[in-house]
This record gives C-alpha cells, sequence and structure tokens, in this order.
C-alpha cells in the first residue's frame, strides 16, 4: 500500500517509517525541513516537504502521493514542558491537532484514502471510577485548567476522525511514550530527573499511568495501517501502575535516591494543576481491544522489564 505519514521525522515517525517500509509499503514522508529529506529517504521513505498548517501545501502534497492510507502523527511538544504554562508549550500542538487534521483529512478525501490513522493519547479518560479505562469509558468532563485546550483539541482530532465516514478512521490512544527519542530514555529529560532526584512523588502518588515502548506504538500503528476497523484503540502496556508503584522503583533501576515525597499542593505550586493530576489521579488503559482487533502484542509487555533498556 502507498502510506502517507505527517510527523515521519517524530518520536513514533521514526521508529514508525522504517516498519511501514519493511512491511513492503510504499512510505511518503512528511517534514517542515528540506535538510530531513535525506533521513528519510536513509529510512526508505520518498520525502515529501509540507508545512501541515498550511492546507494548500497538504492538499498538494497528499494529492501528489495518492495514498490509500494517511497516518497523522503530528505533534509539537518541546523537550522541557513548563508544566506550569501547558498552554503556551501545547499552543502549536493543539494546532496541529485541530487545523493539521482537518487539512489532512480534506487532502485524504480529495484521493480517496481508504484508512486515516491518528495519534491520540489515554489523557482523556474521566479521572473518576475505575483505575483502568476501555475505549468506550467516560471522557473528563472537567480537566485541569492547563489541559482545557489541549484536550479540546485531542476531542476535535478524534471527532474529525471518526465521524470522517468515507474512510476508516482509526483513533489511537497511545500511553505515554518511553524509549529512544522521548523523554523517558537515558539523559533525557524525565529520566534525568528522576536521577538527580527532582521528581518527586507528589500526594498519594495514586495516579495511574499506562506505559507504551514507542517500538511497541511503531508496531501498533502499522497494524492499524494494514487491518484495523473504524474506531479507538487504547495502545497501552500490559502493566499499568501507580506513580507510587513506578517512580520509587525507576530510581532504584536509575541507581538515584528515593524520590523525595511532597503534599499534593506543593506539587500543584511547581507543576501546575496539571501536574498534580498525573502523580494523583491519571488513570490508565486496557490493551485489550487492540490485541483482540489489531492482533497485536506489545514486545514489551511491562515498563518494569522494558523501562531501564529503553
Ligand atoms: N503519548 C506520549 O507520551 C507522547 C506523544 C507525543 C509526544 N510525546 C513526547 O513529546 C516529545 C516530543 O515528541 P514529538 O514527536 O512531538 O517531537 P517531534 O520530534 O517534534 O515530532 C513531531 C513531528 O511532527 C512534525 N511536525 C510538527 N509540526 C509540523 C508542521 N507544521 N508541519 C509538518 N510537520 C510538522 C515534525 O516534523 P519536522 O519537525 O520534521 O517538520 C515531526 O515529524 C518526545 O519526548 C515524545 O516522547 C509523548
Amino acid at each position: 500500500m502507498k502510506v502517507f505519514v505527517a510527523g515521519a521525522t517524530g518520536a513514533i515517525g521514526k521508529q514508525l517509517v522504517p516498519r511501514l517500509v519493511a512491511a513492503g509499503h510504499e512510505v511518503h514522508g512528511m517534514t517542515r525541513s528540506a535538510s530531513k529529506r535525506a533521513m528519510l529517504e536513509a529510512a526508505g521513505a520518498v520525502p515529501v516537504v509540507a508545512d501541515a498548517l498550511d492546507a494548500d501545501q497538504v492538499a498538494e502534497a497528499v494529492a501528489r502521493a495518492r495514498p490509500n492510507v494517511i497516518v497523522h502523527q503530528l505533534t509539537a511538544i518541546p523537550a522541557e514542558l513548563d508544566m506550569r504554562n501547558l498552554d503556551r508549550e501545547f499552543a502549536l500542538t493543539n494546532r496541529l491537532r485541530t487545523e493539521g487534521t482537518d487539512h489532512l483529512l480534506s487532502a485524504g478525501q480529495a484521493v480517496g484514502v481508504r484508512r486515516f490513522v491518528a495519534q491520540s493519547n489515554i489523557a482523556v479518560y474521566a479521572r473518576t471510577g475505575g483505575a483502568v479505562k476501555s475505549e468506550d469509558d467516560a471522557l473528563d468532563q472537567s480537566p485541569a485548567r492547563e489541559m482545557r485546550r489541549g484536550l479540546e483539541a485531542i476531542r476535535h482530532l478524534e471527532d474529525a476522525v471518526l465521524g470522517a465516514r468515507w474512510t476508516e478512521g482509526i483513533v489511537l490512544r497511545y500511553g505515554w511514550f518511553y524509549g529512544p527519542g522521548t523523554s523517558m530514555a537515558p539523559g533525557q529529560e524525565s529520566y534525568e530527573l528522576v536521577r538527580r532526584r527532582k521528581f518527586p512523588l507528589v500526594g498519594d502518588g495514586g495516579g495511574v499511568w499506562s506505559f507504551i515502548h514507542v517500538d511497541d506504538a511503531a508496531e501498533a500503528t502499522v497494524a492499524a495501517v494494514e487491518h484495523g476497523g473504524r474506531g479507538i484503540y487504547n495502545v497501552v502496556d500490559d502493566d499499568p501502575a501507580a506513580v507510587a508503584e513506578w517512580l520509587p522503583a525507576l530510581a532504584v533501576q536509575l541507581g538515584a535516591k528515593k524520590p523525595m515525597r511532597v503534599p499534593r499542593f506543593i506539587g500543584r505550586l511547581f507543576a501546575g494543576e496539571w501536574g498534580a493530576v498525573m502523580m494523583t489521579q491519571i488513570r490508565g488503559a486496557s490493551n485489550a481491544k487492540a490485541k483482540r482487533e489489531l492482533a497485536w502484542r506489545p514486545g514489551h509487555p511491562s515498563w518494569r522489564q522494558g523501562i531501564l533498556v529503553a
């Protein structure tokens, strides 16, 4: 098949493109920078230089490639996040998830793409009820102020993709990435904060995280491209865990001192309300549907084995 990957050079795109090529697909990889052409060619893709926020450029790029499938992996998340100003930090990502989605969808409709696979996130789920959410569980209706616009943008993306009845619209709600090219990797921001004892355990550490190694996220995406049916799939590992469990375990693995404990109001002061939510209230997700319907299994079933060798 011909697959058009928007976001071909990002954390997930870098893992996805070579896998699609190895599976025999003709991949057209989009970037804003002409300087990344060589990198895409080396991965076996046809480079496409276009700005996702420019409707005409996207329409022209997609029309030229005439893909069977479009994969939307566009984000622009800064390497170091100011958790108290997430509206600012996510402003561009929010535009990519709203305008960028709309541009790709109309370009895809014009050439009649068979599938449209887009990146979403398990952060959408309600912070009440069970600790581990399935795809049809309720969404967060009162997000923390700092993430309100971010979650609105994700909802826009999901609604637009699932509402596109002319194609198989597929939404992949990825868990929290770790592995190469992510902030959860040796030498990268989150690991270094844990190593330097600057990633405290906030409140009861009751927030439940579902991680996913980027290799496994890419494998699930290939499965969705090849045989996914319209709908939402959580793409997470088998082992959701509370921060109070994984954070001290990661500190041990990294040879760091035990994380400091701080009350929720102190965590909120330093990391904003969303930071406090992530540490105390966020929910995990179940991968049962993706396993069943995409015939996919995570190669790293638990962060316990994978997180250090990432
Ligand atoms: N579920 C999760 O935990 C999750 C999800 C997403 C990201 N993250 C994290 O966030 C950090 C940053 O990752 P990232 O993937 O956002 O980084 P990134 O390296 O900035 O990748 C974003 C992709 O979007 C493309 N892009 C952005 N704006 C574009 C535009 N206007 N037009 C065309 N293409 C555009 C980029 O292409 P060019 O730059 O080549 O133009 C790149 O391919 C990483 O640590 C990652 O792990 C985590």
